[in-house]
């Protein structure tokens, strides 16, 4: 055999091993509802801003070396002498969910690698897969179980998981991941934008234990072009024929036993008889059991239509305002992501409090506990990927990460009645290879979920005092939506806003997506002095009048509920690296603003509804 031939065979074997190493299982649906163990607690650490952790002297990865080992997955512990660089028994430890910036001073700005280590006792039994499960890590994860890699994922905001059935060892096992939250121009999203990088395992990790063959996707939602019937389908995890499924919806009077084809997969249609159907004002869940090979999986799942028919947007067949307000996966009390179902349960309540029947979840994908209590307390949701600002239009490597985080929030989320509207982006800067990109995104939408809106917000300009919305990525969208901010960033004080008018070019709802403007809460001045609370309030009442204008003005979500951290935001006293535009503030307080958004929102039930 020729060098050449060795080379190209080696090549080959290489390949599939990289495939079996990076062989992310496809995802699965509600793994909470699964058999499983947490190891969310106190994992150690060690900061790494150099990757000593796995890369040698020379730059070159540790994993690429003959015997695959040396960094720090090794979790070796110094023996006779040896030199041994790092101990995590002897590393301090960071909570697990949660960022890593909210946890120390001296990581609050920090951006590189930082690994972490946990130990757990394991009993694997015959039959039996097992996953490895992170509901995000932000923003690129290299994982390993026992020194072996088991894989490695990028993108800040979804879940991830791995087949560890044949790493997982009887008594103790140990997993590290290196998790690396440094901003790159090709990723998704961008070196630029205005939250806070909060890096790490920012969500739930757990090993859940499975059938052999399992469920491992659903969706039970009612038909897009007649509620009269419940449709959707399941996917076993192994492409066999003939496996049994059950699925019982006893509220709905629906038993089933269904039967898999050839590809592990059953497609239902089921009448929907008197249905009691979701809404804000009536969040009503009904219970689902899906079972299939021993494994009992319970879920509550809501049915409702969303739609759009002219300038209106209907739900249940019914022209509905979304009542809105944006909101980041930020607690403002205790800086940091929203750390588990009270944190998530507060901001619902502000925004419930407001008067919201909706949610603007940006903009990124938030925590699927967020979205399984937007459906218990009743709020739609648009729910959005990090395609914002200057993405890399013509990387290919780009755009598959960009469709990737899209098809997996859908995955994730597309039994959730209250989302309403998949947004594939933010204030993305017009050019054809923008457009390009984003009109593919838009379509993955419609072939992945055709039941609910695609979004995103649009591009907008001005000439003159007439503010422009003519962004041609209008055309593949269900709504004309867009940020717009003035009396902050344009048009003088909010006073003059009754000069403008809007001349938008689509005959579509229209929801603004953003206005607003920052006051530092408990500045008082007059309504003239920027950065008082006078000054946001009057901008919102001159925002509110002017947008009243617009007559296919069908929903809105200012920006935005709560203040958030942001290095965007430097100004010493008013911002102090927090941006002031939320309507409470960083210590729950709501400004004046809060009640004028409020005063609106009881009004425009009556008037839009
Ligand atoms: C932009 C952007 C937000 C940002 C806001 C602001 O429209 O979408 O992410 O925080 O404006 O400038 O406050």
């Amino acid at each position: 055999m020729t060098s050449a031939n060795r080379y190209m065979a080696c090549c080959i074997v290489i390949w599939f091993m990289m495939q079996h190493v990076y062989a992310q299982t496809k995802l699965i649906q509600h793994i909470k509802a699964r058999t499983h163990l947490s190891l969310n607690g106190r994992w150690n650490y060690i900061i790494d801003p150099y990757e000593m952790g796995f890369y040698d002297y020379r730059r070159e990865p540790f994993e690429n070396s003959a015997s695959g080992t040396g960094g720090f997955y090794d979790n070796k512990k110094a023996v006779d002498n040896e030199l041994v660089e790092y101990d995590f028994d002897l590393s301090p430890t960071l909570n697990v969910p949660a960022d890593w910036n909210s946890q120390s001073d001296q990581l609050t700005f920090y951006e590189g690698t930082i690994w972490y280590r946990n130990k757990f006792n394991a009993s694997p039994q015959a039959g039996k897969k097992y996953l490895l499960y992170f509901g995000a890590a932000n923003y690129e994860a290299h994982v390993y179980l026992n020194g072996k890699k088991v894989g490695m994922h990028k993108g800040g905001f979804t879940p991830f998981h791995f087949d560890v059935t044949d790493k997982l060892q009887e008594g103790e096992n140990f997993v590290v991941v290196k998790v690396d939250n440094t901003r790159k121009k090709d990723e998704i999203p961008t070196i630029n934008t205005d939250w806070w990088n909060y890096g790490g395992l920012t969500r739930d990790v757990l090993l859940a234990e499975l059938p052999s063959s399992y469920i491992q996707d659903y969706k039970i939602q009612l038909a897009k072009d007649d509620p009269q019937w419940i449709e959707g389908y399941v996917q076993m995890s192994d492409s066999t024929s003939n496996q049994s499924i059950e699925i019982n919806i006893t509220d709905a009077g629906i038993k089933t036993s269904l039967k898999t084809d050839a590809h592990g997969r059953v497609n239902f249609r089921w009448p929907a008889k008197k249905l009691t159907l979701w809404s804000p004002e009536n969040p009503h869940l009904y219970d689902v059991t899906l079972i299939a090979h021993g494994e009992e999986l319970q879920d509550r799942i809501g049915f409702r239509t969303i739609a759009v028919q002219g300038h209106d947007i209907l739900l249940n067949g019914k022209s509905i305002f979304f009542r809105g307000i944006s909101i980041h996966d930020e607690n403002p009390l205790i800086p940091g992501r929203l750390r588990g179902e009270g944190d998530m349960r507060m901001m619902l309540q502000w925004a419930k409090e407001l008067g919201c029947n909706y949610v603007r979840l940006a903009h990124y994908p938030h925590n699927e506990s967020m979205l399984r209590l937007a459906d218990e307390m009743g709020l739609l949701v648009w729910a959005e990927v990090p395609v914002y600002w200057t993405i890399s239009w013509t990387n290919p490597q780009t755009f598959q990460n960009a469709s990737q985080q899209l098809g997996d929030l859908i995955t994730r989320d597309k039994n959730r009645a209250s989302v309403a509207v998949w947004s594939i982006g933010n204030e993305t800067p017009l050019s054809d290879e923008r457009l390009d990109f984003m009109t593919k995104l838009a379509k993955q939408v419609r072939q992945q979920d055709s039941t609910r809106l695609v979004a995103a917000a649009l591009e907008v300009h001005r000439e003159g005092k007439t503010v422009i919305v003519n962004d041609v990525l209008a055309n593949a969208l269900d709504l004309a939506s867009f940020n717009e901010y003035g009396g902050w960033y344009w048009g003088g004080d909010p006073s003059e806003l009754a000069s403008y008018s809007f001349d938008i070019a689509f005959d579509k709802p229209v929801v603004i997506t953003e206005f607003g403007g920052d006051a530092l809460g408990g500045f008082h001045a007059d309504e003239h002095t920027r950065w008082s609370e006078e000054y946001q309030e009057a901008l919102y009442k001159h925002q509110l009048a002017m947008l009243q204008k617009i007559d296919k003005l069908r929903g809105m979500t200012p920006w935005i509920l709560t203040d958030f951290r942001s290095p965007r935001r430097q100004h010493p006293h008013f911002q102090d690296f927090w941006n002031r535009k939320g309507l409470l503030s960083e210590t729950g307080k709501k400004k004046k603003a809060f009640y004028v958004l409020q005063d609106f929102y009881r009004q425009v039930k009556t008037k839009y509804e």
